[in-house]
């Protein structure tokens, strides 16, 4: 891993402050700053629950000095949009309150995806891909099922790795690094 960003850490250290437990793990942040920098040109990035910021910070960090990527959060809980908000977050870069499956056919679509909110995930996984563009790179994590107590868990961490492993319009594979990722890319082309 390479040295954290001071945002992530910042994020880090205010998710503490809040008790907030379910920010990404830095294994993950790693991936997601990689990918956010490859977006192509005038490109756009949606997380899918933003928490307490950790993420929306990595994704941030990758993408460096560019400010030509669209960068969308999705939040419902209105405290934790409130604490992001009092950070000044660059204008390319924005949080949508609300709920995810009810926005995600409204936003258009997205060359990078970080679902990491229940919703878009565990349930509305199918909204998530149709809001690929061709080519467009999800990133999917908390799929380590060792990490599950509960067999309803577990069930729904299979239904979901054997879902985007075997979608005709995806090409997938299993990360087993941090909270366990699975990365795919939508075909352009989809026989
Ligand atoms: C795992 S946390 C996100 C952590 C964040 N990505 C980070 O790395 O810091 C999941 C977040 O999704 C939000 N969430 C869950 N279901 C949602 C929904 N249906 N609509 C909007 N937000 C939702 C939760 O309130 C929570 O803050």
């Amino acid at each position: 891993m390479n040295s954290v960003p001071p945002s992530v850490v910042a994020a880090e250290r205010r998710a503490a402050e809040h008790g907030f437990e379910h920010s990404c793990e830095r294994g993950v942040g790693d991936v997601i700053a990689v990918l956010a920098a490859a977006t192509p040109p005038n490109g756009r990035i949606l997380e899918l629950g933003t928490g307490l910021g950790v993420g929306l910070a990595w994704i941030l960090s990758g993408l460096g000095a560019r400010t030509d990527v669209e960068v969308v959060s999705i939040e419902w809980d209105a405290e934790r949009v409130l604490s992001i908000a009092e950070i000044d977050l660059p204008a390319h870069a924005s949080i949508v309150a609300g709920d995810i499956e009810a926005l995600l056919p409204t936003l258009g679509q997205f060359d990078l995806i970080f679902a990491d909110a229940e919703a878009g995930k565990w349930t509305g996984l199918d909204l998530t891909i149709a809001a690929l563009a061709p080519r467009a790179l999800l990133l999917v994590d908390d799929m380590e099922i060792s990490r599950y107590d509960s067999s309803h868990d577990r069930s729904l961490v299979e239904v979901v790795r054997e879902a985007l492993m075997t979608d005709p319009r995806l090409v997938a594979v299993e990360l087993n690094v941090g909270s366990g990722m699975i990365l795919a890319s939508r075909r352009a082309i989809v026989h």
